[in-house]
């Protein structure tokens, strides 16, 4: 088929750059990896992409809903986390030369990705549609991928792009789509005390808050991974804790986030392990995604033993289910990379199989949704006082019980914490900020201790 053609003639254009930029990562050539990741969205995501998702993937799914459902599902996903390195890298050479090591393992990762998936859509994919599209078909499949094409590029500008494939062209001369403008420095210990305005869109309409290095010292490090919620989800932290290469990523939320999540662990584990995936608790905003983290990676999942049996309700394929690990209530010390981490009970804090992980090294407290705040868009609590209200409205509804949070209180006064680190919202840094936060966890009424009085049932209109 004509259509068929015309995407494996698009594959070896693709191939070119790939390689190009592979090239390009020894020695480093910011130019030349500025000119294929400039292809790689422009070409490859915006154009090429397009038409697959649009044009074919429809097309297929219609034709051979059985036989094409499978494979059309990890190649989108294929899709999704290309993208996400892209983003990333697009990220790096924004922010320059310290960020080079990172452009260079989002391209590498990128390209590593791109090769694998050119060679499962030219084999698999290629051959399904061939013998499963009617040739019929083929003048409209040609014409829904102009149609597609022209509606992100225009005619001159993909053969100028083409040109740049061929080496002919130089990029420099095209109207590219810029990047987003350069984002807050990622933020370390010293860095987190400022304030920071950090909230810009991309053109994809993600809202990128910039996490950074929380800590970091001999081969140990806690990360808070960049914000790429959007639209009506509730604003997440997700964090990472690194220890001699094995990693641990902390609540990592759900699909919308995931390909990108995924892309920011994987860049910040630098070649090493993912070895947890550690859920606080059951809900959407923690680990809806967790079949494709198992899938993906072969770290095993931590949670609550109340809710291993829930859990596989987001859909968690019997194969791996095996590698979702109950926690008893008491909590338990896990090994990390030559260090340990604690996790802690915090049951009913708020829900009521809860827990939090402390790491000893950097003396972070994980609080999962224990000491959040919505609506406040800062990173690290300055003032005390101006912040209460926000964690008030939060934690008198969220958190379930007076008597646990007071239980709660006296448990985490044993350990040196010098940051807590909560699921939402702002950080508390140093320790008079988190006695502050403390001492307002004592004294506070919440749960049914604040709402008994909604016991009744309510009146007919
Ligand atoms: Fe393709
Ligand atoms: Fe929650
Ligand atoms: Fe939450």
């Amino acid at each position: 088929m004509q259509a068929i053609q015309h995407l494996k003639r698009e594959h070896r254009v693709i191939s070119r750059m790939l390689a190009r930029a592979r090239h390009a990562l020894h020695p480093l050539d910011v130019p030349v990896l500025g000119e294929c990741v400039d292809f790689f969205v422009e070409m490859v995501d915006r154009v090429h992409a397009r038409q697959e998702e649009h044009v074919l993937f429809v097309e297929l799914g219609e034709w051979a809903q059985d036989l094409a459902h499978g494979p059309i599902q990890a190649l989108q996903k294929d899709h999704n986390l290309a993208r996400a390195y892209l983003r990333a890298a697009k990220d790096a050479l924004v922010r320059g030369p310290e960020h080079h090591q990172r452009l260079s393992d989002a391209v590498r990762r990128y390209t590593d990705l791109m090769e694998a998936h050119l060679k499962k859509e030219d084999e698999l994919l290629f051959e399904l549609a061939q013998i499963a599209l009617p040739p019929s078909k083929d003048a409209d499949l040609i014409e829904a991928m102009l149609v597609s094409r022209r509606e992100t590029i225009a005619d001159e500008e993909y053969q100028r792009w083409l040109e740049v494939a061929e080496g002919g062209g130089r990029a420099q001369t095209l109207v590219v789509r810029n990047p987003s403008p350069p984002r807050v420095d990622v933020m370390d210990a010293r860095t987190l005390g400022e304030d920071q305005a950090h909230q810009d869109q991309d053109e994809t309409g993600y809202s990128m808050r910039a996490g950074g290095v929380l800590f970091e010292e001999d081969e140990h490090r806690a990360i808070w991974l960049h914000d790429f919620g959007r639209g009506l989800s509730v604003q997440a932290n997700q964090f990472l804790i690194v220890d001699s290469g094995e990693g641990m990523v902390l609540d990592p939320g759900g699909p919308k986030v995931y390909p990108d999540v995924l892309a920011e662990t994987q860049l910040h584990l630098r070649g090493g392990n993912l070895r947890y995936i550690f859920l606080s608790h059951q809900d959407p905003d923690i680990g809806t995604s967790l079949n494709a983290w198992l899938m993906d990676t072969e770290a095993d999942a931590l949670t609550s033993r109340l809710w291993t049996r829930f859990f596989p309700h987001f859909g968690i394929d019997k194969l791996i289910a095996d590698r979702l690990k109950p926690i008893p209530d008491e909590g338990a010390w896990v090994p990390l990379g030559r260090r340990e981490l604690l996790i802690l009970p915090a049951h009913y804090l708020h829900s009521c199989g809860n827990l939090q992980v402390f790491d000893p090294t950097s003396r972070i407290l994980f609080s999962g949704d224990l000491g959040a705040a919505i609506g406040i868009d800062k990173s690290v609590v300055r003032d005390f006082d101006e912040h209460r209200p926000y964690l008030e409205t939060f934690h008198r509804r969220y958190m379930g019980s007076t008597k646990a949070l007071k239980a709660w209180v006296r448990m985490v006064r044993g350990l040196d914490v010098q940051m807590i680190a909560p699921q939402h919202g702002a950080m508390f840094k140093g320790p008079e900020m988190v006695g502050r936060f403390l001492d307002w966890c004592e004294n506070l009424e919440c749960g049914i201790d604040a709402f008994e009085h909604l016991f009744k049932l309510p009146e007919h209109p």
